[in-house]
């Protein structure tokens, strides 16, 4: 017994309140003529419905983003834009993801835009734990440095204070504080760093951060682990326009990167941390010459857990983590690499990412 299929829109109409995303429909002055039953549920508000409303009260994005939005989806349209147009927004802690999609109206003068929206809050969550777990992970070999590098000082404070308490000459007890001032600042930037580094990526917000500043940070941190050994280190840092991030996300970036190549030259090679500026787009470039990446492993590498360490030295998380948190500020990182021959890893931001 053949059951009578469904016709259109009653088919239409069952798909789109059983898809598990919102959906809204809105035409040229952004006023939603359609909303899934989802959409109502999520975003509608008692006793007002969706439909007729402007989609500002749904999606809280700004004027220019959603001019820039509406001309990707023309762009997308007329099939000169490479991918549907998408983004993150927040509201009351939850985090969604939307997709603009061009519909065709019912008069082709009249264009109107879908947008399908589902909800991302527990995947950011679970990013944002892998990345804290990496952090951990990386603490390892970053405290080994700082124990090492706090040992110094603390001895110095101890000694010195010994002799001022027998001391009696009043200049020299003078100079014997001043240099135990020094050596507690110093103490407690190491601290300071450290604490900042492993601070949960959520509890800090965007701010205006140079790309070359963060590079020096990375490699500071880096660099106090004894592991580091002879390895040269040249800089060549152009100036480059601010970019607007969390600053712990770019610096475990960063700290990622070198820790890689540090950990492929074994104490000795050239380290090379660059930066560069040419039209929109801001470089970041980090390149070692290390034991190189086999071309067969070089598609592999961004990929979770995957990992050519022994078990205790790499999780296998730093590039993914660096991948993703590169990606969500718009930028791509990209590596070049030959066996026995060094690597290098290239970041690219547009300026003005927000
Ligand atoms: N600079 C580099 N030189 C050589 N190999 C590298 C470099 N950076 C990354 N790799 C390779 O990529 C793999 C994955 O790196 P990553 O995600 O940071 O994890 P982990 O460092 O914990 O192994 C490494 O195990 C290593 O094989
Ligand atoms: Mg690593």
């Amino acid at each position: 017994m053949a059951e009578k299929l469904l016709q259109p829109p009653d088919m239409i109409e069952q798909i789109l309140s059983s898809l598990p995303g919102a959906i809204l429909i809105i035409n040229q002055d952004r006023q939603v003529e359609y909303a899934n039953p989802l959409a109502e549920q999520h975003f509608g508000s008692e006793g007002a419905r969706l439909v007729g409303s402007l989609v500002d009260n749904v999606l809280p994005l700004t004027e220019s983003r959603w001019n820039l939005l509406m001309g990707e989806v023309k762009a997308f349209t007329a099939g000169a834009g490479k991918r549907q147009p998408d983004g993150e927004f927040e509201v009351q802690k939850r985090v969604y993801q939307y997709r603009l999609f061009p519909v065709n109206g019912r008069d082709s003068e009249e264009q109107q835009t879908g947008i399908v929206i589902w909800e991302i809050t527990e995947q950011k969550q679970l990013q944002d734990r892998l990345i804290q777990a990496e952090k951990l992970a990386s603490l390892g070999s970053l405290v080994s440095g700082m124990a090492h590098e706090i040992n110094n000082p603390v001895h110095g404070i101890l000694g010195m204070a010994e002799i001022i308490v027998e001391e009696k000459d009043p200049e020299r007890i003078k100079e014997y504080a001043t240099d135990i001032v020094g050596f507690a600042k110093h103490v407690a930037t190491v601290v300071s760093d450290m604490a900042l580094y492993i601070r949960p990526a959520t509890h800090d917000g965007e701010v205006e951060i140079d790309l070359g500043e963060r590079l020096g940070e990375a490699l500071k941190m880096v660099r106090r682990n004894p592991r580091f050994g002879h390895v040269e280190v040249v800089t060549e840092f152009q100036p480059v326009p601010r970019l607007r991030a969390r600053r712990t996300e770019i610096d475990q970036v960063f700290v990622n990167l070198i820790s890689n190549a540090v950990q492929a030259m074994d104490g000795k090679g050239r380290l090379t941390l660059a930066t560069r500026h040419q039209g929109n787009t801001i470089t970041a470039q980090v390149s070692d010459t290390g034991c190189g990446i086999p071309k067969a492993l070089l598609n592999k590498i961004f990929d979770p857990f995957f990992t050519t360490k022994d078990p205790g030295k790499g999780t296998g998380l730093g590039l993914s983590i660096a991948y993703n948190i590169v990606g969500k500020y718009g930028g791509t990182i990209r590596v070049e690499s030959e066996e026995g021959r060094g690597a290098t890893f290239t970041i690219q931001f547009q300026a003005g990412n927000h």
